[in-house]
């Protein structure tokens, strides 16, 4: 099956690949002309396990394509997915321009039947859009031909996309067209083998499904972290709390992680974009917007628990950063928590040794050349003359430590752990003031060394 994907983005990019790794023959076109010549000497632009070589190896075979040649990749494939970024405009709301803009390109060079198939997340009510958009573009041509539109929304996570593509939950399409049916059937057969995944809805319901999945997720954070730092003013362990309530099959374990506050470029956009469309139509949301502004604050306690630490006072004070990344395996720094604390740390006039397996370069390209940030090849790197270590990102490699010897480097031993990776008593008995999330009586204790213990501390 010919298939043309417009925006060679993360969603883009992922699907063109995986929809030409199981046989379709698949064109993938972008406006960025450096990205696309990029793209065709087989450098991926994005870090995503599996897609290099993926990618790499169906160019080699023919089936997959990069061009900036709109015409052509219209003309190309039955099937036109749109997966261009809708950004959040001034209020929060996706900003749809891109998306209207791919649809009267469709519309000013299709010449026979196309199915346009919506994959950004795009607000409900964007089918209709994409309709009228193409259909008033054709009347100006004066062309009388046929197409539909639907929506298919992508469930991918970053670091897990190129899995999550061929053994997602499920694969939703809205529409309730017969030959719309078909074509998806056709298109996604070849993941739809073991059970049925497909399901179909009517669009609007398909376009929702996306948003009311994420905001659920992302309510689950906040929900949790709403608790924890609960548990921390009442001296209870948020670590047994998730035990305890997961253990219900009602509630479950997924998703139930305590931490520095939700990132990336899904839940914060997703959350807004519905509480915005809310209002649109004359509805408080006013769980999403509580879900939001939990998590707002929830990035702030990384750096609350370090002034608790240094009794306000963090000028000229160096913090060891781990993980850049908003979430483990990315190099995506969008609305990650550590830029949260790097900014308030800077505004402190502390200094920031930072270490990241995959995300110095994004980090490098944010925040430019700057006195108060050292970005270091290795974790053990950051530690050299810095007083305190964060972390923001629970990358494999943070998880086993050697303390004694991070006891020798720090001036101070003090740990803000943003993921709750270590045991709070093996930290604590080697000799550390360790500042976790929610686990309230380690905190407390930790509160009352801090203030009877400060000739420990080595002033830097
Ligand atoms: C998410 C959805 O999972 C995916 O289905 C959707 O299509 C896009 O958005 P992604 O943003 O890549 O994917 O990351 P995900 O792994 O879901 O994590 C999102 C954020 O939630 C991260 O910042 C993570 O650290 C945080 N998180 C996740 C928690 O704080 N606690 C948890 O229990 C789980």
């Amino acid at each position: 099956m010919k298939i043309t994907i417009f925006g060679s983005g993360y969603v883009g990019l992922v699907t063109g690949t995986c929809l030409a790794d199981v046989g379709h023959d698949v064109m993938c076109v972008d406006v960025d002309e450096d990205k696309i010549a990029r793209l065709n000497n087989g450098e991926v632009p994005i870090y995503e396990p599996g897609l290099e070589p993926m990618l790499k190896q169906n160019m080699e075979a023919g089936r997959l394509q990069f061009t900036t040649d709109a015409a052509k990749a219209v003309k190309y494939g039955k099937l036109q997915f749109i997966a261009v970024g809708t950004p959040p405009d001034e209020d929060g709301s996706a900003d749809l321009k891109y998306v209207l803009k791919v649809a009267e390109t469709i519309a000013t060079h299709m010449d026979e039947y196309k199915i346009i198939v919506d994959k950004s997340t795009v607000p409900v009510g964007t089918a209709d859009k994409v309709s009228a958009t193409v259909r008033a573009t054709l009347k100006e041509r004066g062309a009388d031909i046929d197409f539909d539109v639907c929506s298919n929304p992508e469930f991918l996570k970053e670091g897990a996309a190129v899995e999550d593509f061929s053994k997602g939950a499920r694969i939703i399409v809205g529409t309730d067209a017969e030959p719309v049916k078909k074509a998806m059937r056709e298109c996604y057969a070849p993941y739809n083998r073991n059970r049925e995944k497909l399901m179909f809805m009517d669009v609007r319901s398909a376009e929702l499904t996306k948003y009311a999945a994420n905001a659920m997720l992302a309510t689950k954070i906040s929900f949790m972290n709403e608790v924890a730092n609960l548990a921390e003013n009442l001296g209870a362990d948020i670590e047994q709390v998730r035990h305890g309530i997961g253990s219900d099959p009602r509630i479950g374990y997924h998703f139930i992680y305590p931490g520095c506050g939700y990132g990336g470029s899904c839940f914060p956009k997703d959350v807004q974009a519905l509480a915005r469309t809310a209002g649109n139509v004359g509805y408080d949301a006013e769980l999403l917007n509580a879900v939001e502004a939990v998590n707002k604050r929830q990035k702030g306690k990384l750096f609350q628990k370090l002034s608790q630490a240094f009794d306000g006072d963090l000028k000229g004070k160096t913090i060891a950063l781990w993980g850049l990344a908003f979430k483990p395996n990315t190099d995506d720094m969008r609305e990650a928590p550590s830029r949260t604390l790097m900014e308030a740390l800077w505004e402190a006039g502390a200094k920031v040794q930072a270490y990241d397996p995959e995300a110095a370069t994004e980090c490098r390209r944010i925040y430019g050349e700057r006195n108060d940030l050292v970005i270091t090849e290795k974790r053990d790197d950051t530690l050299e003359g810095a007083d305190a270590l964060v972390i923001c990102t629970e990358w494999k490699m943070f998880r086993a430590i050697d303390f004694d010897h991070l006891k020798q480097k720090l001036s101070t031993p003090v740990i803000v752990d943003g993921r709750n990776l270590f045991d709070p008593e093996t930290v604590k008995s080697a000799g550390f003031l360790y500042y976790a999330m929610g686990r309230g009586d380690s905190l407390k204790r930790d509160v009352t060394r801090t203030q009877s213990e400060s000739s420990l501390k080595r002033t830097a």
